[in-house]
């Protein structure tokens, strides 16, 4: 990881903490990680899955590889160094946006299995949920699919280090969750994403409002009452 340069510096808590807004949000903050070939269907998939998640009022961000490579990591390229250090930038912002309140979406090659454990430790550390998905396909099937013809250029030695067929990826040794994009559909990938978030207390199932908070709090409290 980066070396710390500003010296002088220390964490200023406010007043307003995680857990209110977590409350405000009605879900809990985490970081979903998607991980796998270009072509796999990672942006696919969190495209998907940002839209199931609003449709029951569940608020999330994606942060995508081309998109963020246009933004904040317009300075960055393909080389192991570039690529981690645009790994630890988006580890630092997902852990922000999942203190937020937000549920992360990120959708990166992230080609090394050091760099996603160095994001998943920085996750623990701060007690916020990250959820490592390998977007499994072959690269046989990623390369006839070639959304963006980037395979046929990178055969055509066209573009150099190109992950997959010269530059490695290292698939995941144990992700929270495994998706066979070449064997099962979007919509039975997306509903295994959003069992994983309610089956581990990160969203409730359903549209959840200020309306049923309110009913989960009287009938908390009339249950004290008939135990007092
Ligand atoms: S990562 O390896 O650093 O995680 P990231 O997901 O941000 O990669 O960017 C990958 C995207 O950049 C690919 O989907 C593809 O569109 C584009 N790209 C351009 N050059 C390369 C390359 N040499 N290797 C992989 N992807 C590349």
């Amino acid at each position: 990881m980066a070396e710390q340069k500003a010296t002088n510096v220390t964490w200023q808590d406010g007043q307003v903490t995680r857990e209110d807004r977590f409350q405000i949000l009605r879900q809990k903050g985490a970081t979903i990680w998607f991980t796998g070939l270009s072509g796999s269907g990672k942006s696919t998939i969190a495209i998907a899955l940002e839209q199931a998640l609003f449709d029951v009022g569940k608020l999330s961000y994606r942060l995508d590889g081309d998109n963020v490579r246009l933004g904040i990591n317009k300075n960055l390229g393909f080389s192991e160094q570039d690529r981690k250090e645009n790994i630890r930038r988006i580890g630092e912002i997902a852990k922000l946006f999942g203190d937020a309140g937000t549920i992360a979406l990120s959708s990166f090659i992230s080609p090394y299995q050091e760099d996603r454990d160095e994001v998943r430790k920085l996750h623990e550390v701060a007690n916020l949920e990250f959820v490592e998905v390998f977007v499994d396909c072959s690269l046989a099937v990623a390369e006839e699919r070639d959304p963006k013809g980037l395979y046929k250029k990178a055969r055509a030695g066209q573009i150099k280090n190109f992950t997959g067929i010269d530059a490695p990826y290292e698939a995941p040794a144990k992700p929270e969750i495994h998706l066979r994009t070449d064997e099962m559909t979007l919509e039975q990938e997306v509903s295994i994403v959003i069992d994983y978030l309610v089956d581990n207390g990160i969203i409730r199932r359903g549209y959840y409002t200020r309306t049923d908070d309110q009913a989960d709090g009287a009938a908390a409290t009339a249950l004290q009452g008939n135990q007092a």
